[in-house]
C-alpha cells in the first residue's frame, strides 16, 4: 500500500502528519498505522522537531479502523500489535500535539484527539465513536480519559451511546478547543504550532507531562481495553456490525 495515505513535512521545527485516504473517509490501514507510528517517533526522536500537527483531508479528519482490515485478519488479535504500537507512542508522546480536524471524527478519529493537546475543529466536523453498536468497547485509553476530560455524563454520550457530537458539542465538553471555518484551520493550527515551537523546548515538555499525570495508567488501561476489544472483535455480533457495514459499502 502507497504511503501516500500518511504524508510528513517538516518545517521550521514543526512535523506536520496529514492522514491523506479521502477515498476511504481516513480510514486507518495496518500499513497506515505503522507509517504514522514511524512518524511520531521520528518526531520524538529529531531534536529540530519540537511540535508535531495532525491534519486530515477536507470533509475527513478519520474514519477510524479500517474495516476490511477487521474482516480480513483471519485472527483478529494479528492486528493488535500494530494499533498498540501507535496508542502506546501517541499516549507517551513527549511532544506537543495539535490536531485539526475538518469533518468526520469517528472511532479512533475521536479517541486519538484524547491524547492531542491542543485541538482544532471546523464547524462541520462530528465526532462519533459507535463501538458498542459494532459489539466492541472503547479504545486508546478513552474509557479513562473521556470521563476525565468531559465528566462521566458526558463520556458516557460518546462512547456508550455513540451520540454523535458537533464541534460546539465538542468543545463544550472539553475536547477540542476552538473552532476555526475550514478555510483558516489549517493556518490556525499552524500558528498554533508556531507559537509551541517558539516556547523553551525542555520546559514545554515538562509542562506536558505535568499535565498530562497518571501516564502509567493510560497506558495500562489501553492493554485492558485491547484485551476486550479483539476478545469483543471475534464476537459474532461484532463480525455481523462489521459485515453488515462492509456489505452496505459494497451496495449489495
Ligand atoms: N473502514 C473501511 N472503509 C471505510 C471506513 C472504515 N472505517 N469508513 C469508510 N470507509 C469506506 C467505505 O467502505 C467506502 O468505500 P467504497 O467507496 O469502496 O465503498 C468509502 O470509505 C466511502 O464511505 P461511504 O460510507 O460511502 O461514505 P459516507 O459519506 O456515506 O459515510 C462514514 C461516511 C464515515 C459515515 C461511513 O463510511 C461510516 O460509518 N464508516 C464507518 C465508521 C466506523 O464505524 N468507524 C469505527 C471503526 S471502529
Amino acid at each position: 500500500m502507497s504511503n501516500t495515505h500518511i504524508l510528513i513535512s517538516d518545517k521550521d521545527c514543526v512535523r506536520t502528519i496529514r492522514i491523506n485516504r479521502a477515498d476511504k473517509k481516513n480510514a486507518l490501514s495496518q500499513n497506515m498505522y505503522k507509517l504514522f507510528t514511524a512518524a511520531l517517533k521520528g518526531a520524538e526522536e529529531n531534536d529540530d522537531i519540537r511540535v508535531v500537527i495532525i491534519l486530515g483531508v477536507p470533509g475527513a479528519f478519520s474514519a477510524g479502523n479500517d474495516m476490511a482490515d477487521f474482516m480480513r485478519a483471519s485472527d483478529p488479535a494479528s492486528i493488535a500489535p500494530v494499533i498498540l504500537d501507535f496508542l502506546h507512542t501517541l499516549a507517551g508522546f513527549k511532544k506537543p500535539i495539535v490536531a485539526a480536524v475538518d469533518g468526520l471524527a469517528i472511532g479512533i478519529g475521536t479517541t486519538m484527539l484524547m491524547h492531542c493537546d491542543y485541538v482544532l475543529a471546523s464547524p462541520k466536523s462530528y465526532f462519533r465513536t459507535p463501538f458498542v453498536d459494532l459489539g466492541l468497547v472503547p479504545e486508546a485509553g478513552s474509557s479513562l480519559l473521556g470521563p476525565k476530560i468531559s465528566g462521566y455524563a458526558k463520556a458516557f454520550e460518546l462512547l456508550a451511546l455513540g451520540q454523535a457530537w458537533s464541534a460546539e458539542d465538542a468543545q463544550k465538553a472539553g475536547l477540542i478547543n476552538h473552532i476555526y471555518d475550514s478555510e483558516s484551520l489549517e493556518s490556525q493550527a499552524e500558528t498554533a504550532a508556531k507559537t509551541l515551537s517558539a516556547k523553551p523546548p525542555q520546559a514545554l515538555m515538562s509542562a506536558k507531562a505535568l499535565l498530562k499525570q497518571n501516564a502509567d495508567d493510560v497506558h495500562k488501561r489501553i492493554d485492558e481495553e485491547a484485551e476486550l476489544f479483539w476478545k469483543a472483535l471475534q464476537s459474532e455480533e461484532a463480525q455481523a456490525a462489521i459485515q453488515a457495514f462492509m456489505t452496505k459499502s459494497k451496495g449489495d
